[in-house]
């Protein structure tokens, strides 16, 4: 089995489990929700937003292009999971928004079929925290490509400082440092149990966004609930996070 037919299962597998547990995610990210609509409401009035086009890298089952397509923006969506694909085409359709569908494509996001040029905004919530060194920056690379000149891409990824981390740092893996190899065992929903996931630092992001006219990387931090924390086997469990904000 090659690597990307490995990923490919192993997500197919994880969303096959989240589905039978009505468990996969519904909501859109908090943070994408914010800074894209600062983006909008300073360059678009409500009725110009309808002429944008955005594009998702790994939309699940597309809670975040759903929040866009409420808005009348036309989405596209890119997902290495099939079972995903068709999930995320379902609640849009359910949403009575499937007429702003633009493309759902079964593909990964280092390498997509789309033309250059095509988007004004791209997303990304936990999917690049999941690629290897060089996948990372081939889907960096694929983001560049694919906006317009003043497009705005927002991700939600990984930070160094998250407690998973903190926790394994001693097994970093020696050619990918910041890399771990999550392999615990049991549920393909949580973090320790997906393979691969690399916890960026912040300089990560203006190498693999040069050539943008902008590129700000924000931190958020915050706890769990005690009681979740312990159900993790840590006492304390800090939940770090990138929102990188970068404009073409
Ligand atoms: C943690 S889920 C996040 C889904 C969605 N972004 C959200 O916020 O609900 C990660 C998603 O990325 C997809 N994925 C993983 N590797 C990928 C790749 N190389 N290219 C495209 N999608 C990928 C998975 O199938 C899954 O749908």
């Amino acid at each position: 089995m090659t690597l990307a037919t490995n990923q490919k299962q192993l997500w197919e597998d994880s969303f096959d489990e989240a589905i039978a547990r009505q468990a996969y995610n519904t909501a859109p990210v908090e943070a994408l929700v914010r800074t894209v609509s600062y983006w909008l409401r300073d360059r678009y009035t409500l009725e110009q937003q309808k002429d944008l086009h955005f594009m998702e890298m790994g939309c699940g089952a597309g809670p975040n292009l759903l929040w866009l397509a409420n808005k009348g923006i036309r989405v596209s969506g890119v997902d290495i999971a099939d079972n995903a694909l068709q999930l995320c085409r379902r609640n849009l359709e359910r949403a009575g928004v499937g007429d702003r569908i633009g493309e759902l494509v079964a593909a990964s996001a280092t390498q997509t079929p789309f033309e250059s040029g095509t988007f004004d905004g791209i997303l990304e919530a936990c999917v690049f925290q999941h690629l290897d060194k060089a996948e990372r920056v081939a889907a960096f690379a694929e983001v560049g490509r694919l906006l317009k000149k003043g497009g705005v891409f927002v991700g939600y990824m990984l930070d160094a400082g998250h407690s998973t981390f903190q926790r394994k740092q001693a097994e970093q893996l020696a050619d990918d440092p910041g890399s771990l190899m999550l392999t615990d065992g049991g549920s393909k929903i949580h973090l320790t149990n997906i393979g691969l996931a690399h916890f960026y630092r912040r300089e990560e992001y203006f190498e693999l966004l040069k050539g943008f006219s902008m590129v700000d990387p924000c931190l958020t931090t915050y706890y769990l609930p005690k009681e979740e924390a312990k159900r993790r086997g840590y006492d304390e469990y800090l939940q770090s996070m990138w929102t990188v904000y970068a404009v073409k």
